[in-house]
């Protein structure tokens, strides 16, 4: 089943949109498979935004995904990919879709609360920079058969 990597940046802590964006992505039917919170360090913090690297907002990015704890989350579902990103909105929350976590609850680009993964390639790499495999979950809840 497609997997895709989710981080709650430190805006979404500070600002208690926590469980008001997590709740948007479970109420899709879409099943948590691994948590944790973190502080991430510059090195992790490199290794996951490397594809920015030497564009002019890299610093800025990296100095704000280290500025307070975050929250990492993967989830699986059916095309959870694409899933995933109709329900985050895209990246410049001026130009985010109304109902969509971004263009409800943010308003700079910087300041975009959520990062989600751009395709399965990118989610597999991201889900090992932040989970070792046991953590996580291959489980099955009884609502998927409504789903
Ligand atoms: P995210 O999905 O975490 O991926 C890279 C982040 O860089 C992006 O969200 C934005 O928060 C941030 N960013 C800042 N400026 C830009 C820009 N001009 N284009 C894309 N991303 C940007």
């Amino acid at each position: 089943m497609e997997k895709s990597l989710i981080l709650l940046k430190p805006d979404s802590i500070q600002r208690s949109l926590v469980g008001t964006i997590i709740s948007k992505i479970e109420q899709k039917g879409i099943k948590i498979v691994g948590i944790r919170m973190l502080q991430v360090d510059e090195n992790l913090a490199k290794q996951h935004y490397h594809i920015h690297e030497g564009k002019p907002f890299f610093t800025n990015l990296i100095e704000f995904i280290t500025s307070s704890p975050i929250i990492a989350i993967v989830f699986e579902a059916p095309n959870c990919v694409s899933q995933i990103r109709s329900i985050v909105g895209v990246t410049d929350p001026s130009e985010a879709n109304p109902g969509t976590i971004r263009g409800d609850f943010a308003s700079t680009i910087d300041a975009n609360l959520i990062h989600a993964s751009d395709s399965i390639e990118s989610a597999e790499y991201e889900s090992k920079l932040f989970f070792p495999k046991n953590e996580i979950f291959d489980y099955q809840k009884d609502i998927e058969k409504w789903l």
